[in-house]
């Protein structure tokens, strides 16, 4: 948890924005893996955010008008028994002193309260559809103010989704949010770096996902960001790959793409490596046009430029590169605007990143793509990926899938790849593949 300040000072910039009325954001629900055990649980990304309270069952109401008591969190009570089973719970005292609440109570009160804290609000800021339960709450106690209307009393008549504002200011990281990332993105490129020294031909996948873990909780990160992809030989040519059940061989590549959290930030780092160490010179001249791609989009990364811009750097070297081994016929200029590269390059070159691996924020502007400014965090992540079922090319490049990787800050000057120390020159890779560790 970051120091309780910035949650604080989150809320408060959040309030300015919506002056008309109250807000409530719910935590994430618990959900049932099967009988008498629940999936592990993450806190919701927005929750969190303007919280840092890790409970499920609980809800932040903000009432940027009211004179006094302008942050409400409602919370699971006390529970002796529960707490001897499950673990500590902060309670009401505990949310209103650790947790910067002016006031907290029972989130079993919450309808009662929610009937009378609205009084009063135009608006209610409320991400309507994205928790039934929570729905159904919600638009019973409007209900209810509805029904008494005619003692006078005002009650908000609109409701407006929040997570744009909210969206907006996860968009640009702060200081402390950028310190996160750099934990987030060092732990990861550790356990890249483990993972490629700890594989040799005739191991299977899912020892290196657990080479990973192992580094990952041993950093001390909680959880992974989303689930590790460690996907041999034609297992790379499938963007999301999570079995993790393959016996790799000599000749395969292996496409490890695995980032893990630090306080609630993510990494997202792709690298590709021979499992025997050496490149063949097919894998060489694919992973080659990829690096050059994800290289030239990263230099071209920098305040002023469009998100798009930065996918078509990568689109254009990826092209040349198609064209230049005879995979793709006809112009550059025709490869691109008819799309022929989508074959091999089907997916886009970025997104944001932060508490969610995909993160929020917007894309674009008035219809228009959105220019980079810093404190921006993006991914830069082109591949080509020859998939057996894609006919008409040249054999020797069927089943290879190759991925690269990096975080990306948008700085005043240009930018700064977080994920740098995860080796990706190919000297750098097979010097180190299958060299083991030093304990
Ligand atoms: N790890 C998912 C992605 O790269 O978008
Ligand atoms: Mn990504
Ligand atoms: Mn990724």
């Amino acid at each position: 948890m970051l120091s309780s300040q910035v949650y604080k000072q989150r809320r408060a910039k959040l309030m300015k924005q919506m002056k008309e009325g109250a807000c409530l954001i719910f935590s994430a629900p618990v959900v049932k893996r099967n009988n008498d055990v629940e999936y592990d649980y993450r806190q919701d990304s927005n929750f969190y955010y303007l919280t840092g309270f890790e409970e499920p069952e609980a809800a932040l109401l903000l009432l940027p008008k009211a004179k006094k008591d302008k942050i409400i969190l409602f919370c699971r009570p006390k529970d002796k028994a529960q707490e001897i089973w499950v673990g500590h719970r902060e309670g009401v005292a505990g949310a209103k002193k650790n947790f910067g609440a002016d006031k907290a109570h029972p989130i079993a009160t919450l309808h009662k309260q929610l009937s009378t804290y609205l009084q009063g609000s135009k608006v209610l800021y409320y991400s309507l559809g994205s928790q039934k339960y929570c729905d159904a709450l919600v638009t019973r106690q409007l209900n209810h103010l509805r029904a008494q209307v005619r003692s006078g009393m005002s009650y908000p008549t609109e409701i407006k989704d929040p997570v744009g504002f909210i969206s907006e200011m996860r968009l640009f990281k702060s200081k402390e949010e950028i310190d996160a990332l750099k934990e987030a993105t060092q732990i990861s490129s550790e356990g890249h770096e483990m993972a490629m020294r700890m594989t040799v031909p005739g191991i299977n996948e899912y020892e290196i996902d657990a080479t990973l873990q192992y580094c990952f909780r041993s950093s001390g990160s909680v959880r992974l960001g989303y689930p590790n992809i460690v996907a041999s030989g034609v297992n790379a040519t499938t963007l999301h790959y999570t079995k993790n059940n393959r016996k790799m061989k000599s000749g395969d590549l292996l496409l490890i793409d695995a980032g893990t959290e630090a306080d609630y930030f993510t990494a997202d780092i792709t690298r590709t490596f021979p499992v025997n160490g050496k490149f063949t010179k097919e894998q060489a001249a694919i992973y080659s046009i990829v690096l050059k791609a994800q290289k030239a989009a990263i230099h071209h990364v920098k305040p002023g430029v469009t998100f798009q811009s930065v996918h078509n750097v990568a689109v254009r070297k990826l092209s040349e590169g198609l064209k230049s081994l005879g995979v793709l016929k006809g112009t550059l200029k025709q490869i691109i605007e008819k799309e022929s590269y989508s074959r091999f390059y089907m997916h886009r070159t970025s997104h944001w990143l932060g508490m969610d691996v995909h993160d929020c924020g917007a894309y674009q502007i008035n219809g228009k793509s959105r220019k980079l400014e810093p404190g921006m965090v993006l991914t830069v992540e082109p591949g080509l990926y020859f998939r057996k079922d894609e006919k008409g090319y040249p054999a020797k490049y069927r089943g290879i899938g190759i991925r690269i990787e990096d975080d990306i800050l948008v700085t005043r000057s240009g930018n700064q790849v977080l994920s740098e120390a995860a080796p990706k020159e190919i000297k750098d890779i097979e010097a180190i593949v299958g060299k083991g560790i030093e304990l």
